[in-house]
């Protein structure tokens, strides 16, 4: 067998630019919110995952439209998994570099929740543990001694990493860590376990407070002491929760919001108030959901139905509660590439978030922007108590009222009642405050919320209240929001007549020094008001889709409000010059607000749309690619598989041996199995474990038995199957037969309940053949060793084609026939195809492309076969076509050259009927910016021979 060896790395690097040290800060709360350095921040946060996105480069581009679209934290899991091939192996550098990450989030002015488990779920193989943690004796998820030892080696490693980060000390945006994640098991063991955890991440330098996710809202592990705030002593000083209480199917009516905190429902399960003295905390609250092997193809429909006004809802609902912590999962949800998915969910993690899959801001990230704008610029939101009750004028709305105890400032939340109506409701609510009593006139069209504000000091300007919803406000600007149509009514308050230009009413009271104006929502309403004893502001009253292309950007030198771009990535000045960064999809003008007199506003490029992107066809090669099933072939390189004991859930029945591929070091991908037995037999059975949508192909003495797949489906499909087939008359003699199995394993199951389910054998489990055959296995190039570590353990499959390198460019493929496209029929087993094409996406442009397999209006085909996708030998995904639903699969830039050469290599796995063969497969453009960020290549090694 020809064996890959991995040429030198090509590509570049994203250099690193450590962030300079500064002063030590601190971060401390209580009740009401966090102080950082002693000022109370709000927290809006996005989850993203980093290893959902194989391309550092691209980082740089979500954290910067999460920042622009109003977050200012970012929380991140890091996968234990993805880290560590073999225990006592961690690799932290390429795609895996975190100390890029957090550099970048910190350049980003993001501050980061750090969550590295060691346990974290996220619909990701085995809950984020390392494949060789399935061959640990120890119970996970408890103080077992070798599972302690083995999640110490982890958290010492990540603990060192985001211990160079932390906002504590100077170094970085880190502000919280969580341990573990979801642990509704809360024995002896557990409570010793988090005990240890929470030591160990303190024993590593970390000095950032500590919380833990609660599944739901069970008040468990709340921080236990009665101390002050800040010295708790325990596993945790905070109390966080997660919440998925909107969307989770197409179609679904909307629900009721519900209350965490300040208005209910109390007591240990009632959210933030199991924890009275520590914030009110999600530390997950859904930003749409995941679909599924076999699903609808969600991922649209989730974006619509949790979007503006889901968000306006629940996330209001929220923000009226008092929670003063808000991570909203996804933000950025990405692409379970490679062998990172658990069995349930397919390679697109989009989840319908707020940035979809290809890095494409969806409406939703404009309410996003709204209310993270509104929270970073209402400081009162910090710090609120329950308002004295608000009635409105008609039984279908309801108002929460919260008041700041210092300020005085006003909170006003308005919905429907229940919050799941999505009726066209006008109507009045009074509001009494230091301003006087006044009544306000709001409207409610469809599933909404207006959070409105009233006695505000607003930098040097007095609001006494609005009926448009304020967005961000600055020295001498302001700006307010409302929907298209609407009308609105904004009260400021002057000593003395001021004087109002701009597209509005306006009439001044000398008795109270109410400034009035009333004005309906029509795009971006600019209205100047001078005198009246106050500084000048300029009023910026804009519909909420003149908000999508308004953006605040804060310079050294001071905020700016820049409207007309796509997207306003940085802003920074150089002398008298502002320089703005960012993308265009249109021509555009260009507006600032906030700059001094006299500023020259330069720009990244053309004000202008994306140029085309020409695509090319895909002409194919292709290659017979599952050789380990002829009866001749040579196996005496794979491991024997004899073993008499496992770790695993599902042992062989007593004295048989053990077949999981875990235990020969195989965690990921396919394996291989060739048994050997003497004698007839009629049928042959076999018990496998693949994860959903898994599968098993057998041969006997070469011929083809068929295929098993496993079902696909929600929540928890079968991960292991029982299969019989009928071994053909040919083979039932006297004498040695050889049986070829393989099984394609999509992912270990998660270890939700800490029952160690994670540890559910993968590969065969047991056979017919009893102890009457000698087995072996193949599974990827150098098991816990992976072949070629750049890519590392993810991408690793044990197909003979993939350890001969087939899938890496540069793959000699000249030998090969041209194939067809779509194919007209299949053989069983695996054929392998590769293309090669070139690329030239205009420079300054940033074109999101990706693979489209079989027709892309419909969520699957008749046809059963299925393609592992290999993008320049990086394994982008899995489609399966009778199950689906995903037909395109994103090639992030980084792994794709925009501007050069690319390889793709698709392992086409068939029964072999008819119509079973690969379909049309295209290049597709998912969105084209003239902008975007440099994105070097990520250096990875080609194929190379070996003269042997
Ligand atoms: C949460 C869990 C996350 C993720 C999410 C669903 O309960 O903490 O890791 O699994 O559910 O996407």
């Amino acid at each position: 067998m020809v064996l890959a060896v991995l040429a030198a790395a090509l590509g570049g690097a994203v250099p690193r630019t450590p962030v300079p040290a500064t002063a030590k800060h601190t971060v401390t709360y209580d009740k009401y919110s966090l102080l950082l350095d002693g000022k109370r921040t709000y927290i809006w946060s996005g989850e993203f995952a980093y290893w959902r996105l194989p391309s550092p480069g691209l980082w740089r581009d979500v954290l910067q439209k999460m920042k622009a679209n109003g977050y200012n934290a970012v929380s991140i899991y890091f996968n234990w998994a993805y880290h560590s091939p073999k225990r006592g192996v961690y690799d932290f550098g390429g795609v895996r570099d975190v100390d890029l990450l957090l550099d970048i989030a910190a350049q980003t002015g993001l501050y980061v929740i750090a969550r590295p488990g060691p346990y974290i779920n996220a619909e990701t193989s085995s809950g984020g543990f390392p494949g060789w943690l399935s061959n640990d004796p120890g119970r996970a998820r408890s103080d077992a001694p070798s599972y302690l030892a083995a999640a110490d080696e982890w958290m010492t490693r990540i603990d060192a990493i985001i211990g160079r980060h932390q906002f504590t000390e100077g170094t970085g945006t880190v502000i919280l860590q969580q341990i573990e994640n979801e642990l509704f098991v809360t024995g002896a063991a557990q409570q010793r376990y988090m005990l240890r955890l929470a030591r160990r991440v303190r024993a590593d330098g970390i000095t950032v407070p500590i919380f833990h996710n609660d599944v739901g809202r069970n008040g468990y592990w709340v921080p236990r002491s009665s101390e002050v705030p800040g010295t708790v002593e325990g596993p945790t000083g905070l109390y966080a929760f997660d919440a998925y209480v909107g969307p989770q199917r197409c179609g679904e009516a909307p629900k009721d919001a519900p209350d965490f905190g300040l208005w209910g429902p109390g007591g240990a399960k009632g959210g933030a108030s199991a924890s009275p003295r520590t914030p009110g905390f999600t530390a997950e609250f859904g930003g749409g959901w995941f679909d599924h092997w076999g699903g609808p193809g969600a991922y649209p429909c989730l974006a619509r139905e949790a979007g503006s006004g889901y968000q306006r809802v629940f996330y209001g609902t929220n923000i009226a509660n008092g929670l003063s912590i808000q991570n909203f999962y996804m933000t950025y949800g990405g692409t379970s590439w490679g062998w990172l998915p658990s069995p349930v969910v397919y390679t697109s993690y989009d989840y319908g978030a707020a940035i979809d899959e290809a890095r494409q801001p969806r409406p939703k990230a404009t309410t996003m922007k709204q209310l993270g704008m509104f929270v970073q610029s209402f400081a009162p939101l910090t710090e609120l108590d329950r308002g004295d009750p608000v009635t409105p004028s008609s039984a279908k709305v309801k108002v929460y009222h919260d008041v700041n105890p210092h300020s005085g400032a006003h909170l006003y939340v308005a919905m429907h009642h229940p919050s799941s109506a999505t009726t066209d409701d006008a109507f009045t609510f009074p509001i009494s405050t230091e301003d006087g009593d006044h009544t306000l006139a709001v409207r409610l069209n469809g599933l909404d919320a207006k959070l409105l504000v009233a006695d505000y000091d607003m930098d040097a300007q007095h609001l006494v209240y609005s009926t448009s919803e304020l967005m961000t406000h600055f020295a001498g600007t302001a700006l307010f929001h409302g929907r298209r149509g609407e009308s609105g009514e904004t009260v400021l308050r002057y000593p003395s007549a001021p004087a109002v230009s701009g597209d509005v009413r306006s009439s001044y009271d000398a008795a109270t020094g109410d400034l009035r104006l009333t004005y309906v929502h029509d795009g971006l309403t600019e209205v100047r008001i001078t005198g009246g004893g106050r500084p000048p502001l300029t009023l910026l009253l804009a519909d909420d889709e003149a908000t999508a292309t308004l953006w605040r950007q804060d310079t050294p030198a001071g905020p700016v409000l820049v409207s007309g771009p796509a997207l306003v990535r940085t802003a920074t000045y150089e002398g008298s010059d502002l320089l703005l960064s960012g993308d265009t999809t249109g021509r555009t003008s260009l507006r600032v607000w906030g700059a001094p007199p006299g500023t020259r506003v330069r720009w990244n490029g053309r004000l202008d749309g994306a140029d085309p992107v020409r695509l090319p066809d895909l002409v194919w090669r292709s290659s017979p690619g599952s050789p380990e099933a002829d009866p001749g072939y040579d196996d005496s390189g794979w491991q024997p598989a004899g073993r008499t004991t496992t770790a695993a859930t599902t042992p062989p029945p007593p004295g048989e041996p053990v077949l999981t591929a875990d235990d020969y070091g195989f965690h990921q991908g396919d394996v291989w199995y060739r048994g050997r037995w003497t004698g007839s037999v009629e049928t042959l059975r076999i018990r496998y474990g693949g994860g959903g949508a898994g599968l098993a192909q057998v041969w006997v003495d070469g011929a083809y038995l068929g295929q098993n797949v496993l079902p696909a489906g929600k929540p928890s499909p079968p991960r292991t199957a029982t299969a019989t087939f009928t071994v053909p008359s040919s083979s039932r003699t006297a004498g040695q037969h050889v049986v070829a199995v393989m099984v394609r394993n999509n992912g270990h199951t998660q270890d939700v309940y800490a029952d160690d389910a994670h540890k559910e054998g993968r590969g065969l489990i047991s056979t017919s053949l009893g102890a009457a055959a000698t087995w072996r296995i193949q599974g990827n190039l150098g098991g816990e060793d992976p072949a070629d570590p750049v890519r590392g353990i993810t991408n690793a499959g044990g197909l003979a084609g993939e350890r001969a390198g087939v899938h890496l460019p540069g793959y000699p493929d000249a030998a090969w026939h041209t194939a067809a496209v779509p194919a007209a029929t299949a053989a069983p087993g695996t054929t392998w195809y590769r293309s090669t094409f070139r690329l030239a996406v205009p420079a300054g442009h940033d074109a999101s492309l990706g693979l489209t397999i079989g027709d892309p209006g419909t969520p699957r085909s008749a046809a059963r076969y299925r393609a592992l996708i290999f993008l320049n030998g990086w394994n982008l995904g899995q489609y399966i076509a009778d199950v689906g639903p995903q037909g395109t699969f994103v090639l992030p830039n980084g792994i794709l050259d925009p501007h050069g050469v690319n390889t793709l290599a698709l392992a086409v796995t068939s029964d072999g009927g008819p119509g079973n063969g690969l379909e049309k497969v295209a290049l597709t453009n998912l969105g084209t910016v003239r902008g975007g960020v440099d994105v070097p290549l990520v250096a990875a090694p080609a194929w190379a021979p070996t003269g042997g």
